[in-house]
């Protein structure tokens, strides 16, 4: 059963073309990230699976049901982490809470149990704006579960996040994960997406470049650098040379080894990080052409 399909999504504000027909599935559980530079599309994305925005054209079901017609029923089946932290600041955690679970009708004790959920019992009666950036995206995410949503959406839940909070945010969202939830997140940072997504695409101004598990995008890029250490014979100077497969390294290391003890010979994998930036400017000179 797949959560969400979206074949060939074009939006348009006015003359600019902000998605230029996007294709994305995600099997029922499994965890999508969309990942893509500032402008690239994934908030709109992300507002038109959730009913925000509507589409220019193209085809988007959330359970096979369609956001234009349908969009309570995907309501009560999605949930949401807007990006910005929007919450009502003067007010306190348990209200923030207390208005989402009236939405969709839940008892009094929900309000506790979530918040212990997320670890925000102590915080309970203090205000949002008091509150540091890491908590205020915890109580953006237990406002978005409250209701145990099967599909859970968020718009870069880490950003702006030190690395402890973001961890804490990441360790959540395994263990939603492993509850059966169906994840979609957006991300311009790597960092964790390659541990609890199953899948990446990668967007640039509002196409796909790249699209597969991380492995299956690693492989596929797999321009892998030739790495060698060598020790001069005489000076013992110790050089590092990076040469990519498709040069010819070998006559290279041939080259070396006359006045060069050859130390190691290794491969690098591309991380995720350095492929995104590729491809991204592949992508933008490809405009430019
Ligand atoms: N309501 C709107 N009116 C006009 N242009 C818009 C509107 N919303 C988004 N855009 C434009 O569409 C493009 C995609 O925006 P979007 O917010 O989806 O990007 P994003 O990938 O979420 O970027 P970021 O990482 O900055 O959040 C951008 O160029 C943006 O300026
Ligand atoms: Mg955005």
């Amino acid at each position: 059963m797949k959560a969400l399909e979206i074949k060939n999504l074009h939006k348009s504000f006015g003359k600019f073309e902000a998605l230029k027909g996007i294709d994305i599935e995600i099997e029922k559980g499994k965890c999508l990230g969309l990942l893509g530079t500032n402008g690239a599309g994934k908030s709109t994305t992300i507002k038109i699976i959730t009913g925000q925005l509507s589409a220019t054209s193209g085809e988007v079901r959330v359970f096979n049901l369609s956001p234009s017609t349908h969009l309570k029923e995907i309501h009560r089946m999605i949930g949401l982490v807007p990006e910005g932290q929007p919450l009502y600041d003067d007010i306190t955690v348990k209200e923030n809470l207390d208005v989402f679970r009236r939405v969709y009708s839940l008892p009094q004790e929900k309000t506790l149990e979530i918040a212990d959920e997320l670890e925000l019992s102590q915080k309970l009666n203090s205000k949002i704006k008091d509150l540091s950036k890491g908590l205020r995206q915890r109580v953006l995410i237990a406002k978005a579960i409250i209701h145990s949503p099967t599909f859970l959406l968020l718009d870069e839940p880490t950003s702006g996040l030190d690395p402890s909070s973001s961890e804490n945010i990441y360790k959540r969202l395994e263990i939603l994960k492993e509850k059966g939830t169906t994840i979609l997140l957006t991300t311009h940072l790597m960092n964790d997406v390659e541990r609890l997504c199953d899948d990446i695409v990668f967007i640039n101004k509002g196409k796909i470049v790249a699209k597969g598990t991380p492995s299956q995008i690693k492989s596929d890029y797999k321009e892998n650098q030739i790495i060698i250490e060598a020790r001069h014979l005489t000076t013992n100077n110790l050089i590092q040379r990076t040469f990519s497969t498709q040069d010819d390294y070998l006559s290279e290391i041939y080259k070396l080894k006359e006045q060069y003890e050859i130390l190691s010979i290794k491969t690098h994998e591309p991380k995720l990080e350095e492929i995104f930036i590729s491809l991204t400017e592949t992508s933008n000179e490809k405009d430019h052409d």
